[in-house]
Formats: C-alpha cells, structure tokens, sequence
C-alpha cells in the first residue's frame, strides 16, 4: 500500500489536465509571454472574486509581502509587527525592505495575532502591522484594523494560505489597507510554479504598486520610484489561475470537509484539530490540517508506521530563526514557543481519497 501523501499536486494536475493544455498551448502560440491578455483578465477575475477594486500580478508571495509594505509607506528603520509562528515569510520581506522585526504573540486558541497579542508590541517607531490567515483561518481582522487605525499603522493581510476564505466582513484581502497572496503550486489557488499578487481598494496604492514591480517606471523607460524591482506575473501563470480559480470554492469545501473527519475521530481528548471549530465556516479554507498534541514525537511516529505522510508547520519560530542571531534572545513569545513542540500537519488536499482519508481517521481514532 503506497503512503498518503501531504498533498499530491500531480492529482491537481490531471483533474484539468485538458483545460490546462488548452489554456497553456493558446499562450505558447500567442508569442505573449509577460503583462499580456492572460495577466489582465486574471487580475481583474481575481480582483471581483475577492470583493476588492485592484490586483496587482507579482513573481511571488513574497515580493508580494515586500510591496505590500512598500506600498503602505514603510522606510528602512521602520518597524514592523508580526506573528513568529508563520514561516519567516514577513520576517524575508521585511528584512530586504530594510525593515526592523519585532514579534508579537498568538492566540492560544487560534495561533493567529488578535488585537489583544499585538498590542502591547506597537511602538512609536511601527509602521505596519502583517496578520497572516494561518493554515486558512482568517483572523478577526476587524479589531486589528480599528486598533491599527487608532495608532497610525498600516494593517496588511497575508493571505497566502487564505485563497478563497470568506468572513462576514468580506474574502481575504478585502479586510486591510492591502494584502498579498501567494499562488505556489501547494497553496489552494496554486500555479504551476511561482506566482503571487497584491490587492488594495487604494487607486494610488494600486498604481504605485504597478510602478514598483516593473522596474520603479512610471511609464516605459522613466524610473520614477525607488526600489523598484522587476515582480511580474507571466502570461502561462496567469492563463493556469484563471483554469483554476472556478474550481477554489468547491477545493476549498472539500478541504474542510477532511479537516471534519479528524476532528471526528480525534474525539474530545487532549489532542485537537487547531482550527476544528471552524470547519462548517467559509471563513477557514483547510491550507493546512494541523493538529495540536501534547506528544508529537509519538503521534508522528505513529501515523509514519502506519504510511501516513506529516510535517511540521512551522517547527522554528521566527524569532529563534538562525538568520537573527541573538537579535530577539530576550523576547519571549509563550503561546508561540509552546505550539512550535505541538503542532503536526496532518495530509489535506483537495483531491484525497475516501481511502486515505479513513487510513488517516483511523490512526488519528487509537492516539
Ligand atoms: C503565509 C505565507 N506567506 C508568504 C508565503 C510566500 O509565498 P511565496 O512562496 O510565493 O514567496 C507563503 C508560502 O510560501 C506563506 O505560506
């Protein structure tokens, strides 16, 4: 019996391989390849599928994290706050923006920043602030923002593992000043290869995002801004998201409804699934299927034996990230630290087999 993968993208892959060969060949014969007809209508189909009047195609989420910042007026020395619990990506961004890191702690509950964990991390020199949807959970942004607000601080989203989440305030990227995403291959709207996007409400925010992933010009030739860069969205990225992005809703549904099944068959012990309470809700999209649990060892060893695939998402927290040295030595994130030993990612993807999924409950049932 082969092991249930993580995810399988080559799953994804075959279920619109015919679409997908219509769409790619259609760009290889146009001789368009870069900021063409593709990358125009993907921004603006994605753009209305959030609710949201701009989006700007990039390279990644992660020039996407960078401009988004830039965009919202952070300088070098500026501060920013964010989660130590989400992968580093802001702490990248930030750090090639020039920007200066500082951690704030997570709900216990959630794992994601709430208006209560971030506020004793602003400070005078803070500019902006980056909630990350984490594992497809959309933060309660709304104290966020009124807090934000109340100090002067940019609010950006991180909607990276959030594509398609709907709250009763609105979809993911819709909630803050502006927002990235980020469409790896993994993520639930994925390319086929790299690719991102930043959106804003904000017409001037929109065009200077425009002007700074194209080589700072304000029009060809004419360099007008610093730190541009060269973040575009190609044309075969594009025309892939575009195959994709009708099919998100009913993924990301699909997502949930596996996330429900651990939930049942962890049943009411000291392990639990990190967003179980919100699998009948629209306003998490299953990124990814974390469990908590007070002996990981243990329980990773178990679902191995039995060929189940797990990770660990994230096992170092930011702030303890080699790359800092002793920068943060004296910052203490509890909630951060203690989850970081306690979490395990368990397999989720769309395309699953009821198979693998009961293979998954089973072991998940004797724990
Ligand atoms: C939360 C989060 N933010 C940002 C990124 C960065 O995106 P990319 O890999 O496209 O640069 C990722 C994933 O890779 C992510 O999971």
């Amino acid at each position: 019996m082969s092991d249930v993968p993580l995810n399988d993208l080559r799953r994804g892959y075959d279920d619109r391989a015919d679409e997908l060969a219509k769409v790619t060949a259609e760009v290889l014969s146009s001789g368009w390849y870069v900021l063409g007809p593709q990358h125009d209508a993907f921004e603006a189909e994605f753009a209305e599928s959030l609710g949201v009047d701009h989006c700007i195609g990039v390279a990644n989420g992660t020039d996407a994290l960078e401009l988004a910042l830039l965009s919202v007026g952070c300088r070098p020395g500026d501060e920013v706050v964010t989660a130590a619990n989400a992968g580093f990506y802001t702490g990248t961004a930030a750090r090639k923006a020039g920007l200066t890191l500082a951690f704030a702690d997570v709900d216990p509950d959630t794992l994601l920043l709430t208006a209560a964990t971030v506020e004793p991390a602003l400070t005078e020199r803070t500019r902006a602030v980056v909630v990350t949807h984490l594992y497809g959970r959309l933060a309660d942004v709304a104290p966020l923002r009124e807090l934000c607000r109340a100090r002067g601080v940019a609010l950006v989203e991180d909607c990276a593992q959030a594509a398609g989440a709907v709250g009763e305030e609105g979809a993911a990227g819709s909630l803050a000043d502006v927002a990235a995403y980020s469409f790896f291959p993994t993520k639930n709207l994925g390319a086929l290869g790299d690719a991102g996007a930043v959106v804003t409400n904000d017409p001037d925010r929109a065009a200077l995002l425009r002007r700074l992933r194209q080589y700072g010009w304000s029009a060809k030739y004419t360099v007008s801004e610093e730190r541009g860069r060269n973040s575009r969205l190609d044309e075969l990225q594009a025309a892939v998201l575009r195959v994709k992005l009708p099919y998100l809703a009913e993924a990301n549904a699909r997502r949930r409804a596996i996330v429900a099944r651990y939930v049942e068959a962890l049943g009411a012990g000291e392990r639990r699934m990190v967003h179980g309470s919100a699998v009948d809700s629209t306003a998490y999209v299953g990124h990814l299927a974390v469990m908590s649990t007070p002996s990981r060892d243990a329980d990773r060893a178990a679902l191995t034996a039995a060929g189940i695939r797990t990770d660990v998402h994230y096992p170092v927290p930011d702030h303890r990230q080699p790359v800092l040295g002793d920068s943060y030595a004296d910052v203490h994130l509890p909630v951060t630290e203690a989850a970081a030993e306690q979490i395990l990612t368990l397999p989720c993807f769309a395309e699953m087999t009821g198979a693998e999924i009961d293979r998954v409950c089973d072991v998940l049932h004797q724990l």
